[in-house]
């Protein structure tokens, strides 16, 4: 199976289960003029995101790792009129591109996004009472995971769901000797999950027009 293989398959379903977006589209189209990297989550993993925030009536969600705000619009279009969706960007460009799309999108009452590393502002979410939250999406740095997942339960309830992008890596995170600190994050994090009792975790791999890749899901314990 290939790289060509994988991105015509996503296409195929794509072209049959996600239709043409204007929205979706000037948002990918904006943080691409504005030199963003393009690893925003694929339509169908936009979409599986937005299915599962729909399927457990997700009324706040959390995303940690913005970029151009594609992500956050498929998971804030699954809210309610009154849910309330942050997410948490290190970086100003990327959060006024995002901001720009969010409104576009007619999200703006809904979605709050905060500039600041995630550990700066994930304890500032716990004192202001933000918390818990339905739907966490851990998105952001790859070194970090341990400690954004460590938040994430803090700030969520019981039957939350935590979702962890990225933690296939084309398949490197089977390689203890890595010297890229992304699957070093992704490996510490694994490491963590093996005594790990308030969540039951699954890691899932993927394929499609990103390349091999995958996802842990979490829901939190009773
Ligand atoms: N969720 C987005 C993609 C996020 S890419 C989507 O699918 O559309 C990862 C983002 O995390 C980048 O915008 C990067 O600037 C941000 N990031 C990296 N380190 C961070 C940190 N320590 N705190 C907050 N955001 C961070
Ligand atoms: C990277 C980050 C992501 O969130 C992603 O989905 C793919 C790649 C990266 O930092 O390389
Ligand atoms: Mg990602």
């Amino acid at each position: 199976m290939t790289q060509k293989m994988w991105t015509a398959v996503d296409r195929y379903f794509d072209d049959v289960l996600i239709p043409s977006d204007p929205i979706l589209d000037a948002a990918l189209q904006a943080a691409h003029d504005a030199g963003l990297p393009a690893i925003n989550v694929t339509a169908n993993q936009g979409k599986l995101l937005h299915v599962l925030a729909r399927s457990i009536g997700a009324r706040s969600i959390l995303e940690i790792g913005t970029l151009g705000g594609y992500s956050t619009i498929w998971l804030a279009r699954a809210l309610p009129q009154d849910g309330s969706l942050i997410s948490l960007e290190a970086e100003p460009k990327h959060a006024e591109v995002a901001r720009a799309n969010i409104a576009r999108a007619g999200l703006a009452a809904s979605v709050e996004v905060r500039v600041g590393l995630a550990l700066d502002t994930l304890p500032k979410l716990a004192e202001e009472g933000h918390a818990p939250f339905d739907l966490i999406f851990i998105d952001a740095d790859k070194q970090n995971i341990v400690g954004y997942f460590e938040w994430a339960i803090r700030l969520s309830r019981p039957g939350s769901l935590i979702f962890v992008d990225n933690v296939v890596r084309n398949g490197a995170v089977v390689d203890a000797d890595s010297t890229d600190s992304s699957v070093q994050g992704v490996r510490q994090f694994v490491a963590a999950m093996a005594t790990e009792t308030r969540v039951t975790a699954m890691a899932l791999q993927t394929v499609g027009s990103k390349g091999y890749d995958g996802f842990v899901l979490a829901v939190v314990n009773r």
